[in-house]
């Protein structure tokens, strides 16, 4: 079994925001399980940049540089960036590298050959913040784009265009035979009646555009940006030793970018003769105490920052644990702060802590007889359905669940009354609580994985539990 699981690739034109880093942290917590199932060799977890994009050369303009350098610098800040927060990316994929024009090249030139490019003449309106061509009805009363609020430019020029129309009726086929392809249901149900809407072909290039890749049959012609960014995802495995990953393709991607996976890209792919990938997963979006996150509402949030303070386990869990994955929620430093306070500091910490104090206090640090848990425990089971269906939220409450309950245990037998009194049914509870803390440590390694080895220290060996370590310091306010 093979798991390609891949982000949408990022525009470069702004530095990581908590939006990025929310479907990237989604997708490393995937990643991280999968490799735990089924092998790390089985898994590939792509990420990476849309750099052929007008928005590109108009931000390297305001900084005055050249848009190759805008590029190289911008691309590092986002590697860099996903690195410094704990992202486990297999490959980083850059939409200016050869391997990426080398691919799309032969994908157009599939496409061409089938006669699904044609030339014609678009007269429209094209939104450069969305990189899309928008009809009257996508736009506000006073014509604006709204998710920019900005009137997209008048456009009229030679384009190719993509056949689109002629894989309406295979896309509906398509999904009426496969009803789970597309996740969560309601997301499948908006792809499935705008298909009922009928479909237009598309403009595929650009004359005026500055970055890009040329078409193969007309250098003068750019590959449109989205007709470019889609094939990335083919781009990472077309080797002979990565092609079977395709097979365990799952893409995961945000509302907003729908239509382009879920419409244009199998149709791409109908088109050019290459199987679908195995799934896509559509999650929601979130806003910012109440409020869209803009940089002209000042209230765009690093993750950097979040992780500065309450380190990178509680930016991952603190973000997916905020509404389940596929569904829209909101966001806020007092709810992030206090997630860490009680749940994090007060919960899992201070349970660690509680268990390997008491244990080198009443046994000498020694471990009981039967501390070691089994691994494929109800919870361990449970937790497995809930994040292969990527219901992330419900394996994170179910995991501090466990920390609760396991708390409770100790409050309940009151083990540091008992062990004055009948050391050896104290050493039952401290077994137990034992077995507890190893079910939590093996889900940490996916949930928390920077915390997950100090944890394993505190667990000790087989006979001996570590000295006691703080996991979570009390935060300073
Ligand atoms: N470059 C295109 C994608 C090409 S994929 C072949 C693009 N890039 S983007 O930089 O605008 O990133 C969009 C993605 O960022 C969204 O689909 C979503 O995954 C994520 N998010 C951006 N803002 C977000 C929120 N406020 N909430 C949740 N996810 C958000 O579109």
């Amino acid at each position: 079994m093979k798991k390609y699981l891949t982000t949408p690739i990022y525009y470069v034109n702004g530095e990581p925001h908590i939006g990025s880093a929310y479907t990237t942290l989604a997708v490393d917590t995937l990643a991280r399980y999968w490799r735990q199932k089924i092998g790390p060799e089985n898994v590939l977890f792509l990420t990476g940049t849309d750099e052929n994009s007008q928005k590109t050369v108009e931000a390297a303009a305001k900084e005055n540089m050249e848009p190759g350098a805008y590029l190289d610098m911008m691309a590092d800040k986002w590697k860099q960036t996903f690195q410094s927060i704990g992202v486990s990316f297999d490959d980083f994929i850059r939409t200016t590298e050869p391997r990426h024009h080398q691919t799309v090249q032969t994908i157009i030139q599939t496409i061409l050959d089938t006669g699904d490019i044609y030339k014609g003449t678009y007269k429209g309106k094209y939104c450069v913040g969305c990189e899309s061509f928008k009809k009257e009805s996508d736009l506000t009363e006073d014509g604006l784009c709204p998710d920019h609020m900005k009137a997209p430019k008048e456009l009229e020029e030679e384009n190719y265009f993509f056949r689109l129309s002629k894989y309406e009726q295979k896309l509906k086929d398509f999904y009426l035979a496969n009803p789970n392809w597309l996740q969560p249901e309601t997301r499948k149900n908006e792809i499935v009646s705008f298909l009922e809407g009928g479909l237009d072909d598309i403009s595929v290039s650009r004359e005026s555009a500055e970055l890009g890749i040329p078409m193969p049959n007309d250098p003068n012609h750019k590959i449109y940006v989205w007709f470019d960014a889609l094939i990335n995802y083919y781009t990472a495995i077309n080797t002979d030793e990565k092609r079977d990953f395709w097979q365990g393709a799952e893409h995961i991607l945000g509302k907003d970018i729908s239509r382009f996976h879920c419409v244009i890209w199998p149709a791409m792919l109908m088109s050019a003769g290459i199987d679908l990938p195995q799934s896509e997963f559509v999650h929601g979006f979130f806003t910012v105490n109440g409020q869209k996150m803009g940089k002209s509402l000042g209230n765009v949030i690093h993750p950097l920052e979040l992780a500065e303070s309450n380190g990178n386990d509680c930016l991952r869990v603190g973000l997916l644990s905020s509404f389940e994955f596929g569904n829209d929620g909101d966001f806020s430093r007092e709810k992030y702060d206090h997630f860490y306070d009680t749940k994090l500091a007060g919960g899992v910490g201070n349970l660690f802590h509680r268990v390997i104090t008491l244990i080198h206090k009443f046994l000498d640090s020694k471990k009981p007889i039967g501390g070691m848990a089994d691994t494929e425990t109800p919870e361990w089971n449970d937790f497995c359905q809930h994040i292969e269906a990527k219901k992330m939220k419900h394996a994170i409450d179910m995991f501090f669940g466990l920390v609760d309950n396991t708390n409770q245990i100790l409050n309940d037998t009151e083990v540091w009354k008992l062990a004055k009194t009948d050391l050896s049914e104290a050493e039952k509870v401290f077994a137990k609580l034992l077995q507890k803390l190893e079910i939590i440590l093996q889900m940490s390694h996916i949930l928390l994985p920077e915390t997950a080895p100090k944890m394993k220290t505190l667990l000790g060996d087989e006979d001996r539990v570590g000295e006691p370590l703080i996991l979570f310091p009390r935060r300073e306010v």
